[in-house]
């Protein structure tokens, strides 16, 4: 699709879900949901940053998530680790920066050096930011922001809404565009802060079929919206 008279979001966020009901849509276990979903990942990646969008944010492990199965818990974790050191070089090749929204504990270390790893190595690429939020919850998000302010002694009259976005994890513009897949339409403790204005899209696609058409149409319903931030329409 041609993008150039269209109205590019400067961000767009996307809820990965929907992996495990691929899954048993097909009769396999829910891991393999997860695989097909990992590998959509990079395409869909690519595709979105290439289309002039200058952060993407994709949300693929909730703080909540750790109440799951273990065997589903690891898995994740493994394919956290195959991205992050075996398939590294994608980023660079494709000139992507690489950063991360979340809290340590309790990621296993392993997955935090991998992570860390891979923010160094891509740090210097400027062909778009993609906003990797892993152990990521919006409310701790907002809770760490806190402890952080008053760890530096700041005082009430400093406190200003710049200055809270500061003390976020990452330092990005605000979303333009929220897209959950799979047809649920909940935030699940996603980017609170940051998703004030966001416009939101709830395509029924289940993310490992999220393709690069229905992202083209995630757009075309992003220009149809009359964002007006609580002005009044022209
Ligand atoms: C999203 O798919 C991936 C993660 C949350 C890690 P789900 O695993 O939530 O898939 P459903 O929602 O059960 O289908
Ligand atoms: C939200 O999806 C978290 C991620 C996609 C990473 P969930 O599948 O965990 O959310 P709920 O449980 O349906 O709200
Ligand atoms: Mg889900």
């Amino acid at each position: 699709m041609d993008y150039n008279d269209l109205k590019i979001p400067t961000h767009v966020a996307i809820i990965v879900d929907g992996n495990g009901r691929w899954a048993r849509d097909r009769g396999l276990p829910r891991i393999k949901g997860h695989d097909a979903g990992f590998d959509n990942l990079k395409k869909i990646s690519k595709y979105i940053l290439n289309k002039g969008i200058k952060v993407l944010s994709l949300y693929c492990f909730s703080t909540e998530n750790f109440k799951r199965e273990k065997k589903e818990v690891d898995h994740l974790m493994d394919l956290f680790l195959i991205m992050f050191k075996k398939e590294a070089n994608f980023f660079n090749e494709n000139n992507i920066k690489v950063v991360f929204s979340g809290g340590d504990e309790p990621l296993p270390k392993k997955v935090i050096s991998a992570r860390d790893k891979l923010v160094e190595m891509t740090k210097n690429n400027t062909g778009g930011i993609l906003n990797i939020c892993l152990n990521y919850g919006g409310r701790r998000e907002i809770v760490d922001a806190t402890k952080k302010i008053i760890h530096d002694n700041l005082k009430e009259e400093d406190i200003t809404e710049d200055l809270f976005k500061k003390y976020l994890y990452n330092e990005l513009p605000d979303v333009d565009l929220m897209i959950r897949t799979s047809g649920e339409c909940r935030l699940s403790n996603f980017l609170l802060w940051e998703l004030s204005y966001a416009e939101l899209y709830f395509p029924k696609v289940k993310f490992p079929d999220f393709s690069e058409s229905d992202f083209d149409e995630a757009i075309i319903v992003y220009n149809g919206r009359d964002r007006r931030f609580g002005g009044i329409k022209k």
